[in-house]
């Protein structure tokens, strides 16, 4: 058994890899087969369907999956349409980076944490990204950089997404990333990314954030919850009232967490500025979905990997029904709903711009909003309400 898992942590790293590269470039259509099936690849919004029809076009994927999104949901549902298993798909090349964002730094070294078990499940090279490494995996690759934007006077416009091969290079700076990115940077002809995320009402979003870690929470705690978040982006705060809130039930432990239960959309996507965050979705992103649009985000997700309505609505049969926690959440008082909507200002504007971008994104790929209404109601009788 020990010799076993030995073997399937060597198939799993980077070495076995490199040694299987050799004969993998074989696999590399000549350039003129290239030339001849003539794909707009760098054109992605209009070649997304046409790609996936070429057995010649390699995906790849990144779902950058926020915290109380519905994105377990959105992630079922690339890692049905890509056939990459989930732990295959939630490795992204730092299978610990979850684990280290939630722990606090002692902890961390009496228990380091560790990843192996869930790589010796992934059998072949991943070419996905689904789990919440993802988000560190977009945050390191915009770190210290200047997004270049095609017409900054219409940045919620498609025309502003980077083509696939600059953003492969981008992500490529992340060097964990590269276990699931195109082995080589200098065959990207025949390859293209999809890059994908959905966000929620980051209001509606605390409280949902608060409840789930809190399963008997009430609304003592959650107002203080809310306070100490709220003199946390007023930096109007003092380490001793971090420590303090520590003593909290389900408290945040590190920074990370911190950001996570306030400032989420900004911290990854603009290392907490909006204006950077909405660079990031407008060059990066192929498809914005939103939780509260989510069938017709659903429907354009699997447009954008060249599924019809009805396809992705047999896709989404498989998958289990979103799995709210509105149950446990017990109303908002005002005071509890002013101090969220004061503390998440910031993710708003990104949330909000999302939605224009979202807008855009649909109508390039379903050329009207009648159309793309359309295909929700095909997905919605093919799969039909549990
Ligand atoms: C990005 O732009 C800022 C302001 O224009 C500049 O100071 C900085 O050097 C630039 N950074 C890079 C990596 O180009
Ligand atoms: C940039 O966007 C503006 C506003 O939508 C538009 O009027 C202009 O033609 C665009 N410029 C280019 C070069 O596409
Ligand atoms: C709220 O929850 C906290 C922590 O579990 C508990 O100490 C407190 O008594 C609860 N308050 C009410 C009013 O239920
Ligand atoms: C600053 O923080 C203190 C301590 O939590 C709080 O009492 C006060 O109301 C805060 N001030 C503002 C302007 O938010
Ligand atoms: C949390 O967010 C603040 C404000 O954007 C930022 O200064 C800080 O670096 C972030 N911390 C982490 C761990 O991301
Ligand atoms: C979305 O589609 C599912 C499956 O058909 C259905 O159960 C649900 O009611 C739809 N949601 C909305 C908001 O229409």
């Amino acid at each position: 058994m020990a010799r076993l898992l030995g073997f399937l942590a060597l198939a799993w790293s980077g070495e076995a890899w490199e040694a299987r590269s050799a004969c993998d470039r074989q696999d590399e259509p000549s350039e003129s087969s290239f030339l001849q099936h003539g794909l707009r690849l760098e054109d992605s919004h209009l070649a997304a369907t046409e790609a996936v029809t070429s057995p010649e076009v390699k995906t790849f994927s990144l779902f950058v999956k926020f915290h109380k999104v519905a994105g377990s949901t959105w992630r079922d549902y690339v890692d049905t349409m890509t056939g990459q298993n989930r732990f295959c798909s939630g490795n992204c090349g730092n299978p610990a980076w979850p684990c280290e964002q939630d722990g606090t730094r002692t902890a961390l070294e009496h228990q380091p944490c560790r990843a192996e078990t869930i790589a010796a499940f992934c059998h072949t090279r991943p070419t996905t990204c689904t789990f919440h490494g993802s988000l560190g995996v977009m945050y390191q690759a915009t770190l210290d950089q200047n997004l270049t934007v095609a017409n900054y006077s219409d940045l919620a416009g498609v025309q502003n997404l980077w083509p696939d091969s600059k953003r492969f290079q981008l992500y490529w700076r992340v060097e964990w990333a590269r276990a699931w990115l195109p082995m080589n940077m200098l065959y990207l002809q025949n390859k293209r990314i999809l890059v994908t995320t959905i966000l929620r009402d980051p209001v509606e979003k605390i409280r949902s954030y608060y409840y789930y870690r809190n399963f008997e929470g009430n609304h003592t705690t959650f107002l203080a919850f809310l306070e100490f978040r709220r003199d946390y982006v007023a930096g109007n705060w003092t380490m001793e009232g971090f420590e303090a809130q520590k003593h909290m039930p389900k408290p945040a432990e590190t920074f990370s967490i911190l950001n996570r239960s306030c400032c989420e959309y900004e911290t990854w996507l603009g290392q907490g500025s909006v204006d950077k965050a909405k660079i990031t979705l407008s060059t990066q992103f192929d498809l914005v979905g939103i939780t509260e649009r989510m069938n017709e985000s659903l429907v354009s997700l699997g447009k954008l990997y060249g599924l019809t309505a009805e396809e992705i609505g047999r896709v989404g049969r498989s998958i289990p029904k979103d799995k709210d926690n509105s149950d446990e959440k017990l109303d908002w008082t005002d005071e509890e709903k002013s101090l969220a909507t004061y503390i998440a200002t910031n993710s708003l504007k990104v949330y909000d711009f999302g939605n224009e971008l979202f807008v855009r994104q649909y109508l390039a790929l379903f050329n009207s909003e009648e159309n793309m209404k359309k295909a929700v109601a095909r997905f919605e009788a093919v799969n039909p309400p549990s």
